[in-house]
């Protein structure tokens, strides 16, 4: 049985400052980092070689090599040889499970059990192809975790159980051995690797979503549409006519002119013949726009010929018909030449880009990682230029490391049927397990040709999956239009459901999405990370806590039925979320079924859920728009005292109030502090004998509330 070994060393008990972990070379030239008798890490062999292939442990010879603790509970080891390649290996019991570096579902597992593979974009898989973020850095089921700080390639083994070999194209390595602290939980050692890295920056809430986008803008027209920009017009309508809530659109590839649309740096007039009266009536409407791009030179464009002229692209070794050269962004030239180009997008009101490739052979491998940061880097720069931190969305499928800063990520090219849904689940766990917090997927699957089409079922499934997840993203257009046939109002009753639910969970989204940015921690978190005493929770690829407060698990087959367990530790029940009738104790599991119009979805006991309709978007249908917050609170007398951090602003900027919620079973009381809450919050309690709950409004003065002689749903 796997045991969070952690919680029985001494120093998970104690502040760290008390913790006494030593880090000692081994006879044969490995390092064991203990505490007192214990050994927690066995970092049994640092390895080095000429080629990655060839690479063994260092016997005698620890040149070069030098380790200690910079805190009292993460030790840097340093090593540089004269060889090519070095990396190290660690040894842990058979039982182990190792989870990060690739946020890609190998095996339809979120632990690394069997896979062997190189730090790089993952290229076609079960599932979906292209799911490329990822970082230098695992975690241990048995308690530590190691982030290994570089761009170069590299690879990671773990295909012997109980063990990790990772081995980089560098002569000098630099890794970190992090263990947790304060209170001992996985979770620190997220926040102990982001500090040491980096942390997403705060997006702005236009860049959660809702946000409606079609693979290609410039086919599939009905009625009077002639091009593209009347088709986003038209998108816009039926949004505005139906009440769906939106915040965001972005422009895919092709919208340019040139060869495959991309490489000009403009809009095709033939389809956007007014660009700046376009971006002006999106404005008004409402939303904000994200362009496609990439670095790729296209034969005959206005970025291969400057790249020519200059000697900036990669050899070209694709077939004539390829999709171009990636330029070499380490040549300063290149480097600002790219980023000048993009700032016109900027200039006319774009307000983000959707980043794609980095990874489809445009370069050589042994670059993809130092290219693409600094590709997202010039983007970043473009944006933040005009609209300055956290005033823009932009997104990427291949990110590395502390490119997380620079962007936030969707997960690549997804299946549009069940197998791509429940990959995509899973790649949401993971990609949470490497910290990228700010995550979505194309809603209904991006692969839809042949047999893979959104059916009416996988689609309503994705888009409550969609609902709960950090950005909802939703993919129209091209013959896959919600309002247009083959679909039929059933659709559109789930796309207004559930786009109008995440709008309404913005509050809550928000608020964790604010934490991510000082604590590193994700939105959608494996269940192991709340529950990690719980055994039952290292392996589950397909349900998620959504930040601390739900429990949620998609429905990810045919059919609307699946088994949903309760995991020991974060809370003793779940009450089902939407009805607010069954509660479920923790430690068991239920077969639920729910129609196209729910999903399976808890709340533990104390939960404190901030929903409300605080962003505009597109709600110009609404007369008189103002925010409005609604406090929606779960007391149980098993809880004597829960909290939330209310983030309450936009982008970067605002400001923090805790929320707390305390009970008194022998009084039968609950009370509420809302501390500086500002504008007139709504308070809905669910209590016994009401499933509606009872609502209170309050007056800011009205810091304090309680209640007595209430019984709890719990
Ligand atoms: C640690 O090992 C030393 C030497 O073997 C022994 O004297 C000591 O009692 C041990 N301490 C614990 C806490 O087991
Ligand atoms: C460390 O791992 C190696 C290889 O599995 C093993 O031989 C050694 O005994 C381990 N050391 C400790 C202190 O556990
Ligand atoms: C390791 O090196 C030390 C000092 O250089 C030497 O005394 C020792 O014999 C060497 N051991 C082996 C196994 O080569
Ligand atoms: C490794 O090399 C770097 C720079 O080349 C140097 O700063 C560092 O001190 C070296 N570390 C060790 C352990 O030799
Ligand atoms: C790992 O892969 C091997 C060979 O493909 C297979 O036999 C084994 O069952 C796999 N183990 C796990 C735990 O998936
Ligand atoms: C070694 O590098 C090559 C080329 O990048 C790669 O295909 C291979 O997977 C690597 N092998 C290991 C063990 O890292
Ligand atoms: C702006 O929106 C109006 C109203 O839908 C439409 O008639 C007009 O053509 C749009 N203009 C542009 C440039 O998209
Ligand atoms: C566009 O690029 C393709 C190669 O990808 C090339 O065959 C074609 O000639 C180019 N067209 C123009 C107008 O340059
Ligand atoms: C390692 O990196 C060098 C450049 O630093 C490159 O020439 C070489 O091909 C790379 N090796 C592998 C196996 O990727
Ligand atoms: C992945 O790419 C392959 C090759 O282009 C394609 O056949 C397959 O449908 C794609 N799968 C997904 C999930 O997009
Ligand atoms: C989804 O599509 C893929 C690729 O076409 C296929 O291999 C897989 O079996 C499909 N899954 C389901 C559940 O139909
Ligand atoms: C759930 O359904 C499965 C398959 O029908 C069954 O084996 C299992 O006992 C059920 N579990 C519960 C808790 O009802």
């Amino acid at each position: 049985m796997v045991r969070l070994r952690l919680l029985l060393s001494l120093c998970a008990l104690l502040p760290s400052a008390l913790c006494d972990y030593k880090i000692t070379l081994t006879t044969s030239s490995g390092l064991l980092l203990t505490d007192g008798n214990t050994t927690v890490v066995n970092n049994t062999a640092i390895l080095s070689g000429s080629q990655n292939t060839t690479v063994s442990a260092l016997k005698n010879s620890t040149q070069g090599l030098s380790y200690s603790f910079i805190t009292p509970t993460v030790a840097k080891v340093t090593l540089n040889t004269s060889n090519a390649f070095n990396g190290a290996r660690f040894s842990a019991s058979s039982d182990t499970h190792f989870y990060g570096v690739w946020e890609y579902p190998f095996n339809y597992r979120i632990s690394n059990t069997n896979v062997s593979f190189e730090l790089k974009g993952v290229g076609n898989n079960v599932g979906i192809n292209w799911s490329n973020a990822r970082a230098p850095f695992f975690l241990t089921s048995s308690g530590y975790g190691v982030y290994t700080d570089t761009l170069k390639m590299g690879s990671y083994d773990f295909t012997t159980p109980g063990e990790v070999q990772f081995v980089f194209n560098s002569t000098s390595l630099v890794y970190y051995i992090i263990l947790p602290k304060g209170d001992g939980s996985l979770k620190s050692i997220i926040e102990q690797y982001t500090e040491i890295s980096a942390r997403s920056e705060m997006p702005p809430t236009s860049g959660l979503g809702p946000t409606f986008w079609s693979d290609d803008f410039t086919q599939d027209f009905h009625g009077s549409v002639s091009n593209a920009q009347e088709n986003i017009q038209d998108v816009v309508n039926h949004l505005y006519y139906n009440r769906i809530r939106a915040t965001s659109t972005f422009l895919d590839r092709p919208y340019g002119s040139g060869n495959r649309s991309w490489g000009n740096f403009d809009f095709d007039p033939a389809q956007y013949p007014g660009p700046e009266g376009f971006m002006k009536n999106l404005t008004d409407f409402g939303f904000d726009l994200q362009v496609w791009i990439a670095n790729r030179a296209q034969l005959g464009t206005k970025i291969f010929n400057a790249s020519t002229a200059n000697g900036w692209l990669f050899p070209d070794d694709h077939p004539v018909g390829g999709l171009g050269e990636a330029l070499n962004l380490s040549i300063p030239a290149a480097y600002d030449y790219f980023e000048e180009n993009l700032e016109y997008f900027a200039s006319v009101g774009v307000k983000g880009y959707k980043i794609d490739r980095g990874e489809e052979g445009e370069m050589p491998d042994y670059v993809q990682n130092e290219q693409m940061a600094l590709f997202l880097d010039l983007a970043y720069e473009t944006m933040v230029h005009k609209w300055g931190k956290s005033g823009f969305y932009n997104f990427a499928r291949s990110a590395v490391d502390r490119s997380r800063a620079k962007t936030h990520i969707w997960n690549g090219d997804s299946a549009a049927n069940f197998t791509g849904l429940a990959y995509t689940v899973a790649s949401g766990i993971r990609a949470g397990l490497v910290a990228f917090p700010i995550w979505g997927s194309d809603t209904g699957g991006y692969t839809r040709e042949g047999a893979l089409t959104p059916s009416a079922e996988v689609w309503a499934r994705w888009m409550w999956f969609s609902a709960f997840s950090p950005v909802y993203e939703f993919m129209l257009g091209t013959n896959h239009t919600p309002w247009y046939p083959p679909y039929n109002q059933s659709t559109v009753d789930v796309v207004k459901q559930t786009a109008n639910l995440h709008a309404d969970l913005t509050p809550y989204i928000k608020s964790c999405a604010y934490e991510a940015t000082k604590t590193g921690l994700p939105i959608i978190r494996a269940l192991f990370l709340e529950a990690p005493e719980d055994t039952k929770t290292w392996e589950v690829p397909d349900s998620y806590f959504f930040g601390e407060e739900f429990l949620v698990a998609p429905i990810i087959t045919s059919g609307g039925s699946r088994s949903v367990y309760f995991p020991k530790g974060p809370s003793k029940k779940y009450l089902e979320y939407f009805k607010k009738e069954n509660v479920y104790s923790a430690g068991t599991t239920a077969n639920v079924t729910v129609g196209l119009d729910s999903m399976p979805v808890y709340v533990k006991q104390g939960a404190i859920i901030p929903r409300g309709d605080i962003f505009q978007g597109n709600a110009m249908w609404v007369e008189d728009w103002k925010p409005s917050l609604r406090l929606e609170l779960f007391p149980s007398y098993d809880v004597p005292e829960s909290r939330f951090t209310y983030f309450d602003g936009e982008g970067q900027d605002g400001r923090t109030v805790e929320i707390v919620m305390t009970t008194d079973k022998e009084k039968k009381a609950v009370n509420v502090n809302l501390g500086e809450l500002g504008f007139g919050v709504t308070l809905v309690w669910y209590l016994r004998g009401a499933t509606e709950g009872r609502e209170m409004s309050v007056s800011s003065e009205n810091g304090s509330l309680e209640l007595t002689e209430v019984d709890t749903l719990f």
